[in-house]
């Protein structure tokens, strides 16, 4: 993929403030502060186009970034921040479903969970809500950095303890923002799936 331009498009809350010129959108998902919005930063060479923090919820609206005038990346609130009233997590959680399940624009997920740790529940939950709502998915196991050399072959090994990456549409890759890897690989994906 040629990156000829990113910017910020549009923050939502709901349908009607959605882009309404039809390109196709790309979505991820993830617990809080797993590193989404800085994997659209650096799969996009752009040091804050997504604005990230070292303290979990940042990412309160879902946010499109379009790229090339081709297609959208949609940066989404994370899930699982203790801190985040019920309340609050119920609206994201609505938000988050309503978008997934109506969106026509949508044609795949990336789902990042952290190298390091085994996926959570809420991962759990959330793969197996992708794989009910048909959607390609890419399962990124992100902060590989942080992760010692001699222990990366464990990290999908640790995947596959808790979700079931047996299917056509689901591929796996690790990836890190802060050295870039993968990031080719994850453009493949994106690729291939507008
Ligand atoms: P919410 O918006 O709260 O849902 O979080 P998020 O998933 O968008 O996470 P964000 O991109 O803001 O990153 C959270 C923290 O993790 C920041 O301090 C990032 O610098 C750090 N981070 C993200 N990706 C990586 C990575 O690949 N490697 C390392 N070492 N740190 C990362
Ligand atoms: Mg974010």
């Amino acid at each position: 993929m040629i990156i000829k331009s990113s910017d910020y498009a549009i923050s939502a809350v709901k349908e009607e403030q959605y882009p309404k010129d039809n390109l196709p959108e790309i979505a991820l998902a993830g617990r809080s502060n797993v590193g989404k919005s800085s994997l659209i930063n650096s799969l996009l060479g752009r040091k804050n186009l997504a604005r990230t923090s070292s303290q979990p919820g940042k990412t309160q609206t879902l946010n499109f970034y379009v790229v090339n005038q081709d297609f959208y990346l949609v940066d989404v609130p994370g899930y699982g921040y203790a801190k985040v009233s019920q309340v609050q997590r119920q609206k994201f959680g609505e938000m988050i479903q309503d978008y997934l399940e109506t969106r026509e624009n949508l044609q795949g997920l990336i789902l990042l969970t952290d190298s390091r740790h085994e996926p959570t529940k809420d991962d759990v939950a959330m793969y197996n809500y992708a794989l009910y709502l048909n959607l390609p998915i890419l399962v990124i196991c992100t902060k590989i950095d942080k992760v010692k050399k001699s222990q990366e072959n464990k990290v999908i090994a640790n995947l596959n303890k808790k979700l079931d990456l047996a299917y056509d549409n689901v591929s796996v890759l690790t990836y890190s923002a802060v050295k870039k890897t993968h990031v080719k690989e994850v453009w493949d994906w994106i690729e291939q799936n507008l």
